[in-house]
């Protein structure tokens, strides 16, 4: 096996955007890395807070889905050197399992001279996360617009607007998608399906064209965050009056906890807007930190490395790049 040693940085995505429920996805300027070469014997260097608890041994998901890549392309690397480092909180709403996803299927498939096509990632990625909203924005980077029918799924990427930022509200406490999927009901009105296709199409042609003003009608939902609003005290309020504070729109990101705020980069509010959500949150007894994030134009940024000895320390090389 070749010495090869690569290091991928993927970014964090937010989901559904309000009413595009599995649908829509956006690449947030928050990122993981993960660094990968072949060895002799598997081991794992997991750095920060955000990789306690997670399996040091060939059940690792980074492994695993590294291990995916090597079958699909015929080739045998059975011992992989892992090193991952990630500023996404884990479980939150903001894509942690997918730019986990994204970054071993991109680094595995780096390893062995890139034999799959971005296409297939996307379907394999797609295929473990068991929908194709965030693993596209964190493949593709940018808005990424996605339908699946559990076979294949087709995309198209827009170009985010030069103006947009994003205002995170991440709460201190976690929410498995699971749980947050549970609370969906199996059947919705046809009222409710015409008034997300409605906003879903508005939201896709507002953000293609650059009418951000728009946003604030096409984010709204009835497909999810209705029923999710109890698990997450005080989303109500901030999605109905986050407008009212200076925001294009607000919407739960993917399952949540985290709420996100769509914003003018020029906006005048935008400390007014931080302090409504921190408040309401605060009324509800809910602890969260805010971010202020861009989407991210970019998927993953792969480096690749000849020589596998004498490289600086995964640590060492991102040192300048990460927030926490
Ligand atoms: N579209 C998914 C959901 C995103 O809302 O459940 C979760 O990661």
């Amino acid at each position: 096996m070749n010495n090869r040693r690569v290091i991928v940085k993927v970014p964090a995505s937010t989901a559904n955007l309000g009413p595009g429920f599995d649908t829509l996805g956006m690449a947030l300027s928050l990122y993981s890395w993960i660094e990968m070469s072949a060895a002799e014997k598997t081991t794992f260097r997991l750095y920060g807070d955000q990789m306690q608890g997670i399996p040091t041994d060939k059940s690792n998901l980074i492994y695993k889905v590294a291990q995916l890549v090597f079958e699909e392309a015929g080739v045998v690397v059975p011992e992989l050197d892992v090193a991952m480092y990630s500023d996404i909180p884990l479980t939150r709403g903001l894509g942690s399992s997918a730019s986990a996803i994204i970054g071993a299927l991109v680094a595995a498939n780096a390893l062995i001279g890139n034999p799959l096509t971005d296409d297939k990632l996307f379907q394999l990625a797609t295929k473990l996360e068991g929908h194709p909203d965030n693993v596209g924005a964190s493949l593709f980077g940018g808005i990424v617009v996605s339908a699946w029918d559990g076979e294949r799924a087709d995309y198209v990427r827009l170009e985010p607007h030069v103006k947009l930022e994003t205002l995170v509200a991440i709460p201190a406490f976690q929410l498995s998608t699971e749980k947050a999927r549970h609370c969906l009901p199996t059947q919705i009105s046809m009222a409710d399906a015409v008034f997300n296709v409605g906003r879903s199409s508005l939201l896709v042609a507002a953000l293609a064209s650059g009418e951000l003003g728009l946003i604030r009608h096409a984010m709204r939902d009835r497909l999810h965050q209705p029923y999710r609003a109890a698990l997450i005290p005080g989303m109500t309020a901030i999605l109905e009056s986050a407008a009212d504070y200076g925001a294009l729109g607000a919407a739960l990101s993917g399952a949540g906890p985290t709420l996100i705020a769509f914003v003018d980069e020029t906006s005048k509010s935008k400390s007014e807007l931080e302090q409504f959500l921190l408040g309401t949150l605060k009324q509800e007894g809910i602890v969260a930190d805010t971010m202020w994030l861009k989407p991210s134009s970019e998927g993953p940024v792969i480096i690749v490395e000849d020589s596998a000895s004498s490289a600086p320390d995964l640590m060492e090389r991102i040192k300048g790049e990460v927030v926490r």
